[in-house]
């Protein structure tokens, strides 16, 4: 993909449905009782490999675009699948569904493309085997065989990492395990706001299709710790679900307009759960104008309009360039292109504590260290982050990593580039964001 500097950012836009809502969303609708319309589903191969694999465990699954309908078949009526299944560049997909099958009286091998397959699965083989699920994985990474026990038995977990999927593999396991599951995240230090260090659109959704679960904030030695309890017979019951548009989309798009004078764009329905807008805040922070209009709820989850215009002064109000500690876990999507939005302001930004960068699709630290350099700009590495200082980014030749926001965040950046960025391998955004491209390219000028 070839990228030319833009001068400035225009329109109106409606973004694909959130990928982490939507994997939930079939997921949960194939184990509720009922049949489920869910609008607005991700577009993206990630969620079409969840789609797959609930397929060949048996569900009815039909689409018509956006629009997806799912037989659901209660929470232990799956089938076993004749093939191994394949979570493509997934790991929501693998981490879920692990869950999902854990408690299933059949066998399941779960796998996936290459860079998956290097991915940490330990992670979820200890909390699923402390459940009495048996998992065989070598050196804890995919392909994971899964065989499968009806007769789970209830956890209280404390997560070592503030991770979603872990969190929402436990509690699937939770949905077919004997008595209460509970699982606690990492201590926090300030929880006044009352936001999970991690996303909580399982909980959420689970709450909405009518299971017994409940969010508290514990007070601990340590701090505060989010806890989530869940009965495991808890009954889901189908509902039509609207998948609001994926804020770590639309970051890519903020973060151009934000930087570009004369910019202004319209983002539309985008799901705005507290767990997932730190990203805007931080922006805000460092003198973004981004301003949320039409605030509602939707199936359980917050959404609004995004208004984004490049301020006349777009100046910072912050004293420290450095983010760290527990808002990582509430940004890790968003880090590339907080990375690019660097380049751009005042005095740089230093992200730490974010080791977990090193396992997501690539190893972001290293593919944003790379590229950032290969574009000229004045970056410095650590085990947990980066130090990128404002810089004038000139175009070159970069590589994707095989990872759909490596390619996006540095599209973004070919923007604030003298002369033509190619990216080798760009095509790998259709992970998330098929329409990706075409959107830049209506809405730059
Ligand atoms: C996700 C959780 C996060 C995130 C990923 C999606 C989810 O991963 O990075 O893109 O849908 O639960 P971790 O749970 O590993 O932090």
């Amino acid at each position: 993909m070839k990228i030319q500097p833009a001068k400035f950012l225009r329109g109106k836009i409606n973004l694909p449905g959130d990928k982490s809502i939507s994997h939930r969303a079939a997921i949960l609708s194939a184990m509720a009782e009922g049949e489920t319309r869910i609008e607005n589903f991700a577009t993206g191969a990630d969620c079409a490999s969840t789609l797959d694999c609930l397929q060949s465990l048996g569900v009815e699954i039909k689409r018509k675009n956006s629009t997806i309908f799912v037989k659901g078949v209660g929470k232990t009526g799956f089938q076993k699948s004749k093939t191994a299944l394949d979570c493509g560049n997934s790991g929501t997909t693998l981490r879920l569904l692990a869950g999902v099958l854990a408690g299933q009286n059949f066998d399941s091998v779960l796998t996936g493309d290459e860079s998956l397959q290097k991915r940490p699965m330990r992670r979820i083989v200890e909390p699923l085997t402390e459940m009495g699920a048996n998992i065989q994985a070598e050196n804890n990474c995919a392909p994971l065989a899964v065989y499968g026990n009806n007769s789970l038995e209830s956890v209280t977990y404390q997560l070592p990492v503030a991770s979603a999927q872990v969190k929402s593999c436990i509690l699937l396991a939770g949905l077919n395990a004997k008595g209460k599951t509970e699982v606690r995240s990492p201590p926090i230090t300030n929880c006044e706001l009352r936001i999970p260090n991690s996303r909580n659109h399982t909980e959420l959704m689970l709450q909405y299709l009518g299971a017994a679960i409940e969010e508290n904030f514990v007070e601990t030695e340590n701090g505060f710790v989010h806890q989530v309890l869940l009965e495991g017979d808890s009954k889901l019951t189908a509902k039509n679900l609207q998948i609001p548009s994926d804020i770590s989309s639309a970051a890519f798009f903020i973060v151009a307009a934000a930087c570009l004078k004369n910019s202004e764009i319209v983002l539309q329905n985008v799901g705005l759960n507290p767990t997932r807008t730190a990203i805007i805040e931080v922006l805000r922070a460092f003198g973004a104008e981004i301003d949320v209009l039409h605030q509602r709820e939707i199936c359980n989850e917050t959404v609004g309009n995004l208004l984004v215009r490049r301020r006349e002064n777009f100046a910072s109000e912050v004293t420290s360039n450095i983010i760290g500690g527990e808002i990582i876990a509430n940004i890790i999507d968003e880090i590339p292109i907080l990375a690019i939005f660097g380049t751009q302001i005042e005095n740089g930004l230093e992200i730490r504590g974010a080791q977990e960068l090193r396992v997501k699709e690539s190893d972001r630290i290293a593919a944003i260290v790379e590229n950032l350099r290969k574009m000229n700009a004045d970056v410095e590495e650590f085990p947990d982050g980066f130090l990128v200082k404002k810089s004038n980014l000139k175009g070159a030749t970069l590589d994707s990593f095989g990872d759909h926001r490596i390619a996006m965040a540095f599209s973004i950046a070919a923007l604030f580039a003298m002369g033509e960025t190619e990216i080798i391998n760009a095509d790998c955004a259709s992970v998330s964001f098929p329409e990706f491209f075409q959107i830049l390219s209506q809405i730059t000028k």
